[in-house]
Parts: C-alpha cells; sequence; structure tokens
C-alpha cells in the first residue's frame, strides 16, 4: 500500500489545483468485473488483444472478430461502475477545468455518470457501417454473428480504435490540450504500453503538470510525481474523498 504521506500530498494537489486531466485504463474497471487485456485473463480462447483487435483480422476473419464482441458485450452489459468510476465524477463536479480521457470501451465511466469524457478507443455500445460510415449506439445482446447496417445492408463492425487505425483527430486533439494545460494529471489502471494514451503523462509533466500513477503494479510509465499503489476501487475514493 501507499504511504499516508503520498495519498495527503496527491489530496493537497488535487483540491487545489483549477484544471485536472484523468486517463483511465482498463484496471479501473477490473474492479467492476471487467477483465483487463494484459497479465491474468487477458486471454480470450487463444487469441491476445492485439491479435484480434485489427483491421487485418476484421478483414480476414470477421466472424471470430465479431464473436469476441459480442462475448464482451454480454459480460460488460451485466457489469456495473465500481467507487472508483463514482470518485471520479465527484472530482468532475468539483473541478470546472476537468477532462476525462479514457481507453476503455466499456461505457462504465457513462453509466456512473461522467460526462466530461473522451472516449479515446470508441466504445462497446456503437456500431459502424463498414460501407456507408454510418454510426448508431447500439447495446443489443441479440445481434447476429455478422451484423448488417439497416440502410445499406453491409456489414457492421464495432465503432472501436483497432490497432494500426487512427484515434479520431478531434479526440486526440482535446486529449493533448487536457494535458498541456492540466495542473494535475492523474493516471489510473494502464499498463502504459498503446500509444498515444502511454505518453500522455511525460507530456502532462513536461508542460508542468503534478502527475499521479494509481496501479496495483509497476506499469511502463515514466516516473509521476506521486505513485499510489493499490486497487482503484480503494484507491481513487481515497484520494478523492468528497471534494
Ligand atoms: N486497480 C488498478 N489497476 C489495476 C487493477 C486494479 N484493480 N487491476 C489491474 N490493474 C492494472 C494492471 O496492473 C495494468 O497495469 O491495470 C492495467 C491494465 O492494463 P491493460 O490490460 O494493458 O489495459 P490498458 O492499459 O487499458 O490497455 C490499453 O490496449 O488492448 C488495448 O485498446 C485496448 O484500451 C486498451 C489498450
Amino acid at each position: 500500500m501507499s504511504d499516508q504521506s503520498d495519498i495527503n500530498a496527491a489530496r493537497d494537489r488535487i483540491s487545489s489545483a483549477r484544471s485536472i486531466a484523468v486517463l483511465t485504463g482498463a484496471g479501473i474497471s477490473a474492479d467492476s468485473g471487467v477483465p483487463t487485456f494484459r497479465g491474468d485473463g487477458g486471454l480470450w480462447k487463444q487469441f491476445r488483444a492485439e491479435a484480434l483487435a485489427t483491421p487485418e483480422a476484421f478483414e480476414s476473419h470477421p466472424e471470430i472478430v465479431w464473436e469476441w464482441y459480442h462475448w464482451r458485450r454480454k459480460i460488460i452489459a451485466e457489469k456495473r461502475p465500481n467507487p472508483a468510476h463514482d470518485a471520479l465524477v465527484v472530482l468532475e463536479r468539483s473541478c470546472s477545468d476537468f477532462t476525462l480521457i479514457t481507453q476503455n470501451v466499456d461505457g462504465l465511466h457513462l453509466l456512473a455518470g461522467s460526462r466530461k469524457i473522451i472516449e479515446l478507443h470508441g466504445s462497446l455500445w456503437r456500431v459502424r457501417c463498414t460501407d456507408c460510415g454510418r454510426t448508431t449506439e447500439n447495446r443489443s445482446l441479440d445481434l447476429p454473428p455478422l451484423p448488417a447496417c439497416e440502410g445499406c445492408h453491409a456489414l457492421l463492425r464495432p465503432d472501436v480504435v483497432w490497432f494500426g487505425e487512427a484515434i479520431n483527430p478531434v479526440d486526440l486533439q482535446k486529449s493533448l490540450e487536457a494535458c498541456r494545460s492540466a495542473e494535475v494529471f492523474l493516471v489510473v489502471g494502464t499498463s502504459g504500453v498503446v500509444q498515444p494514451a502511454a505518453s500522455f503523462a511525460s507530456l502532462a509533466k513536461a508542460h508542468g503538470a503534478f502527475t499521479i500513477e494509481i496501479n496495483t503494479v509497476d506499469s511502463e510509465l515514466v516516473d509521476c510525481d506521486a505513485w499510489l499503489t493499490g486497487r482503484a476501487s480503494e484507491m481513487v475514493p481515497q484520494l478523492i474523498g468528497s471534494l
């Protein structure tokens, strides 16, 4: 566990900051029961996420990639936000200049009530037509194995960002602006191996932010100013309290 003095120092920074940005990864949803991508439970069948979450995999085996997403949608539909998601809603409401950047596609931040949010990697709960490009919200758990666009009948795909694909430029721009202007940058539950999010903390630090990391283990992120060891569902509420 982290030293109480580290937590207190980080809390002081948060309570006096005029601008705060937060980056979350799969670790924040782990305490809701959502499997992470790396580490224990990171495999689906024999596949790693990097093997399935690519345009090439979808092109050659759309039925396998969709099967993985159908499986994830069913699991995640039963999950609820945990105290870490809830605490970030409290933080958002206490700070006028706040941005939550999440790499998660599970929708749990929105379900908790976060609104100033950038879903950098998209959402499991949206689908996009591979032909006409129409994007729609879709929470059905009974999609056919290969769902089709209602408009043009072409194949739908999950509206998520796969490896080798570009992040939505507006989302990226807003994220970079939040990193550059944040007085405090908090990172929760990411292994820090997937770009561009893996560089956000160092960018924020280079622009003067006090950086705080919460993780259960050492991640690949560069040195943050405060490193709080523990589960997100315990550490984030401890850090944010009832601001
Ligand atoms: N509390 C805090 N951190 C946790 C917890 C927890 N309860 N459980 C796990 N972690 C940490 C792990 O130690 C790990 O560092 O969360 C991190 C999860 O790492 P990944 O599974 O790699 O997830 P993430 O960093 O979000 O992955 C980035 O990779 O596969 C792609 O697009 C996918 O958005 C994803 C991206």
